[in-house]
């Protein structure tokens, strides 16, 4: 079955909002349904949208999967607390990190969160809240991508063969599968979202695992994390689609008050773009690039080497996973 895309130019926000909704009320009936907020534009957007939809019949997590971003299930619990919806944030770390030991092919990764995410610790959920529907923000470029193949996105099985139905026992609705991020951006922004979060910078499902080369541990995400938090404060003025940090399997000679460190390499990657199917490096000045390398060797444990990619997608893709 083929998606018929909405682009930008033809998206009429009020109509596909009215319209979606009562989709959405009808599916889901005189029901439950669930859904997992990870932060990014895209669930956020469906959360607000299910929640018009049926309101407290509507059930939203936080999955603390242990591979998110520096206080992000806080930060997400508070701004839609703000927004009148509640968040329960459920710790999932240990499932996730079990899951992920001893995997080092990036799709076997992927796949190993995808099947602790929807079988695993949504399966549970789902069978303890009684729902039968999971509302998930699948956008076409996720489709796109994973039926040719090129990265397996977490959220992705009708367009695959899989019936989630039967690999979980619960049907997903996947109500912004027509749309591109833009568009997303655009919708979430009519949903009452504030700037900060419709023009929020897209993230993967996978989150921190997909910019770690090699085995994920708790200890290199960490490691990662850390990255992350210097990169996002550095380049949030540049206004860039997406910027990030990636931590490399392979060490390097470097030294460190006069010795020899045999240590850590993190690639800094900062993509413009306009909706993820093709990107080029921003080119940032050498000032900031300098600032970037100066602040990760001091403030994250064990690096030893900053470097900058400037390949464009394609051949690259923007995460390194
Ligand atoms: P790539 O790395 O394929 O990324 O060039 C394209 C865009 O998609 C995001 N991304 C994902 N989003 N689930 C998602 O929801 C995923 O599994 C996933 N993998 C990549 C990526 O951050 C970029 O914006």
């Amino acid at each position: 079955m083929s998606i018929k895309e909405i682009t930008l130019e033809k998206f009429n926000v009020t109509d596909f909002i009215e319209e979606k909704a009562k989709e959405i009320a009808a599916l889901v009936g005189d029901g439950v349904a669930i859904n997992a907020l990870s932060g990014g534009v895209d669930s956020s957007a469906v959360t607000m949208l299910g929640h018009k939809a049926l309101g407290e019949r509507l059930k939203t997590y936080f999955i603390d999967n242990g591979i998110m971003r520096e206080g992000e299930p806080q930060r997400i619990a508070a701004l839609f607390k703000s927004l009148g919806v509640q968040i329960e944030i459920i710790d999932a770390q240990d499932e996730f990190f079990n899951a992920l030991k001893g995997v080092i092919d990036p799709e076997e990764k992927r796949e190993a969160i995808t099947q602790a995410f929807y079988k695993d610790v949504f399966g549970k959920l789902v069978k303890e809240s009684g729902a039968k529907h999971l509302l998930q923000g699948t956008i076409l470029t996720d489709v796109d991508e994973t039926v040719a193949g090129i990265k397996r996105q977490h959220n992705v099985f009708e367009q695959l063969g899989i019936d989630p139905q039967k690999a979980f026992g619960y049907k997903i609705i996947e109500p912004l599968i027509q749309l591109r991020k833009d568009g997303v951006r655009k919708l979430a922004a009519s949903l009452g979202l504030p700037e900060s979060a419709y023009n929020r910078m897209p993230f993967p499902g996978p989150a921190l695992a997909a910019r770690v080369i090699g085995e994920v541990t708790k200890k290199k995400v960490s490691i990662v994390r850390k990255a992350t938090v210097v990169v996002e404060e550095e380049l949030a003025s540049t206004g860039a689609f997406q910027y990030m940090a990636i931590l490399h399997q392979d060490r390097v000679t470097g030294m460190r008050d006069g010795k020899r460190d045999f240590g850590l390499q993190i690639e800094l990657r900062c993509w413009d773009s306009i909706d993820a199917r093709k990107a080029t490096p921003t080119e940032l000045p050498y000032d900031v690039l300098y600032k970037l390398a100066d602040r990760i060797v001091d403030e994250v444990p064990g690096v030893v080497s900053v470097t900058y990619n400037i390949t464009k997608k394609p051949p690259s893709t923007i995460e390194a996973i």
